[in-house]
Order: structure tokens, then sequence, then C-alpha cells
């Protein structure tokens, strides 16, 4: 979301907005299932997604609580738009979205709406299988039809109000970690047992699935609202918008310069980034990704191919951490399984490396046709132990995160300004700590403290002050992070 500048003027060059060009956006994002709460149906009526499914009965954990003035707004508009005549629920919903994308413009922000970030609902998953391949329906899999209307649908409804649209986020982490290893929602795939190994076969089909989603969602968009990527989104109003998808990379480095670890550098960018970019971009998957994966990944038609190139008016990236890769000789001693097909070996997670960010850009500016890019999520957490909690002081004082983000910043600016990567804007992860996922300690990412044990009371962190102080007033930008020349 676009933080609102309040001001008349324009900060001078100087500012941290002063200092990216004119229209640059400053945001900070979220996901609805990481930070609404209000589970179960009693609370909210809402229905169960797969996420509060597995958070329960994998993880043993309900998801992060229910924040009670929102479900207050939520009801109380609710019960006015019954007293009004809006009898059915659909309606109900169709306009407590709108009250609420209103309340954001009316604030000046700009929103920027993804339509799907893993919370898929749980009873598509019973009926269908969610991603899964589905034999009766080969070409037409009921989750794309499902996703088209629901995508055509917020389109023509929000559309007036929402000028950015996101498909997915992150396809990589759904596919691999809810179809492949079983870490995520829906839980499926491999974990440990030999008979759960034939699952695993579905975590490359049900990623075809994300990208024939581009297919389809653009192919709705030909019949009247314009051809993403080729042609501007335009609403029936005759405004204009644009469409992209966030796709993400761990950077990869390889841990020696021999031949062997820079091939596997290459591979685990084939594997995340390019999985899901080549199909968009080229039409195909990576030459590694067919060559190592063999008749287990799926084939695109040639007219799906043709179709799906160039579906997107921007790419979003995420980006957290760059990571050592080393080269994994086979040792599946013939068992297949994605957690080993790119036969290489990654450290994980946040190990804070600015750098990454501009090989990175610089990698989807070169390899992918200069695409318009916004950062959709950066940012790094911070451990808070249930049994051993931070004292509220040292969680507000989040010095950490604020120096990251400004080594980020800077980096980024260097990669506009230097090397003409066409950045667009940049969203912080997260706006408020949140769910997160499958992780047993509750990391916090947030600009925003939340108190889980006083009905999510919520305290602004340094680095919120900092976001708003820089994004408002002019102060210094942080010194260059320097580097050699490409
Ligand atoms: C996901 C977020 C998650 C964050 C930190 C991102 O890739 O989109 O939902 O909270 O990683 O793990």
């Amino acid at each position: 979301m676009e933080i609102p500048l309040s001001t008349a003027s324009r900060p001078p060059t100087g500012s941290l907005r002063g200092a990216f060009p004119e229209g640059f956006m400053f945001g900070t994002a979220t996901s609805a299932f990481q930070i609404e709460g209000a589970t179960t149906e009693k609370e909210s009526g809402r229905k169960p997604s797969v996420w509060d499914t597995f958070a329960k009965e994998e993880a043993g954990r309900e998801t992060g609580g229910v924040n009670e003035e929102g479900k207050k707004f939520y009801n109380d508009l609710i019960d006015e738009l019954k007293a009004n005549g809006y009898a059915s629920t659909s309606t109900q919903l169709t306009c407590y979205h709108k009250v609420y994308y209103n309340a954001i413009l009316y604030a000046g922000i700009e929103p920027f709406v993804c339509l799907f970030h893993w919370d898929f609902p749980q009873a598509l998953e019973d009926e269908y299988g969610g991603f899964m391949p589905h034999r009766s329906c080969h070409h037409d899999p009921p989750v794309v039809k499902d996703f088209v209307d629901y995508a055509d649908f917020c389109f023509r409804t929000y559309g007036d109000r929402v000028k950015h649209w996101i498909t997915i986020c992150g396809p990589w982490s759904y596919a691999y970690s809810g179809y492949g290893v079983g870490t995520f929602a829906p839980g499926r795939g491999y974990s440990l047992s030999e008979n759960q190994q034939l699952l695993e076969m579905s975590v490359f089909p049900a990623s075809r699935h994300f990208s024939l989603l581009r297919l389809n969602t653009r192919s709705s968009f030909d019949l009247d609202l314009g051809d993403p990527g080729r042609e501007p989104y335009t609403l029936p109003n005759g405004e204009v918008g644009e469409i992209g998808i966030i796709l993400q990379q761990m950077w990869p480095i390889p841990y020696s310069q021999s031949k062997e670890d820079q091939g596997a550098a290459q591979r685990a960018k084939d594997f995340m980034l390019g999985w899901f970019m080549e199909p968009l971009i080229f039409g195909d998957y990576p030459k590694s990704m067919k060559a190592l994966v063999g008749r287990r990944l799926p084939k695109f038609t040639p007219q799906e191919s043709r179709m799906i190139k160039g579906t997107y008016d921007f790419i979003a990236l995420n980006y957290y951490t760059a990571n050592y890769s080393v080269n994994a000789p086979d040792h599946s001693h013939g068992k297949p399984h994605v957690a080993r097909d790119s036969q290489d070996h990654e450290t994980s997670w946040i190990h804070e490396y600015p750098e990454g960010l501009l090989d990175y850009l610089l990698y989807v500016k070169n390899k992918y046709n200069d695409p318009k890019i916004y950062i959709a999520e950066n940012g790094i957490d911070q451990y808070d132990d249930p049994e051993s909690p931070l004292p509220l002081w040292e969680a507000l004082s989040d010095y950490k995160r604020v120096s990251y983000y400004n080594k980020h910043l800077s980096i980024l600016k260097t990669a506009i300004d230097k090397y003409g990567v066409k950045v667009k804007g940049y969203f912080t992860w997260s706006l408020l700590d949140n769910f997160e996922w499958n992780s047993s300690l509750p990391p916090r990412y947030g600009h925003f403290y939340v108190d889980y044990n006083d009905n999510l009371k919520r305290y602004p962190k340094l680095s919120a002050e900092w976001f708003k102080t820089h994004l408002q007033k002019p102060l210094p930008f942080p010194p260059s992070w320097t580097r050699d020349e490409k």
C-alpha cells in the first residue's frame, strides 16, 4: 500500500522519498490470513481455508487471534447493510469490501491487491483437491476455472477503486512447500514415509496450474478488459490499471568459484524464480528443470505456451535473503523428489545481504526482458519466544530492521539510478507482526508490535516512525552502499 504523502509540496531531494524518481511508490504489505484473525465461522462468518485446517491439525495452533476492533468494525457494517435491505451474504461482503477500499483511498493510500496469498478455500480443497492434477479435465482443471471467475469478479466489482492487481503471491512457496514437501498447507507431499512419495508427483502438475491461471485470467480479460502485457488493462469506465504476479528468489551465491557450485547457483535460480518466470517470458520451463525433472515435469502445449507468454504488466519480486549454494550430487538412489531435483543444497533463512538485491534485479532485467518491477516484500524477522517474551521496549527498538531497510533502499536506488532497472515501487514486509505460517516460534516482522496477550493491542516500533518520518520529511539519505562496477 502506498503511504500517503500528506504534505502539499514534495520533499526536496535528500529525503528518502525525494531520492527516488517522481511517482515511485512506497508501502508496506500484509496478507489476509496472517493478520485478520477471526478464524472460525462463528466468529467471522467466513468459511475455513486450507491454512485453518493445517494450522490446527499439523502445527497444533490456531491463527494469530481475533482482532476485536476489526471484528466490531466488520460486524457493525454488516448489521448496517442488513438493516438497509442487503439480504444476501455475498452482497453484504461485496459492499463491505467496497467500503473498505473507499476508506483506504480516502486516507490517501493507493491499494495493491493480491488475489491469492495461500488461503485456498477448504471446501474446494475437499471437493476437487485444490491445485492437484485432475484426471477428468486435464486442460481445464476446476481450480483454473474457479480462479478465473474469482479474478474476473474482483476486477469488475472493485476495479473502479483498485488499479493494481496481483494474481498470486509466491507460487513457488505454495507449490513447493504445500504440494512438494508438505510443510505448508495443504500439507501434501513428502513426509519421509515411503508411501507418501507418490503424492510428491503432484507438485509439478499443481505448479503448472499456477502458470495456467495467468493464461486463463488473461484470456478472460480479452473479452473486454484488455490484455495484460500487450495492451493496458482497461476498465469499462475507461480507466487503466495493471496486473502482475509476485515471484521470489533467495539469492544464491556460489559457495566457491568452482564450476560445480556456480552451476548449483544457476539451478537454484531456475528452480525457484525461473520455474514460474520462464513460462511467462519464454512460454516454457527452464532447461535445467526439464533435464533434471524429466517426465515428472508437465509440458505446455504450443498453444498454451504462446498464450501464456508476456501475460503481465509488471513483475513483483520478494527479496529477503541470500544463501550459499553448493553443488549437491544426486544421492536419491532413483527416488525422485522435488527437494532433490535441483541438485543444489542451500543454507536457509534470512541472512542480511543487500547486495543480493542488486544482483537479483540485474539478473531479472537482463535475462527476462527488462520488466517493470515492484519490490513486493522485503523485511527481516525478530524472534520473540512466547515462553520468555522480549520486554516491550526491546521489541519496539527494532534498530536492526531500520538498518536492514536503509541498506536495501540504498541498493535499490543504485539499481535504478546507475543500472536503469525499472523498479517503480517498494513495499516492506510487514505492516504488523503477524501469523508466520508454519513457524513454531512466532517471529515478528511488523512495523507495529502486536500484543497477543492483550487483545492484539498495537504499538508502533522504531521502524514505523522511521518509515513515516523518512517518507514525509527531508532527512539525509543514508550513505550510499557502494559496490564494484558490474
Ligand atoms: C511470504 C509471507 C511471509 C514472509 C516471511 C514471504 O515470502 O509471502 O507471507 O510472512 O515470506 O516468511
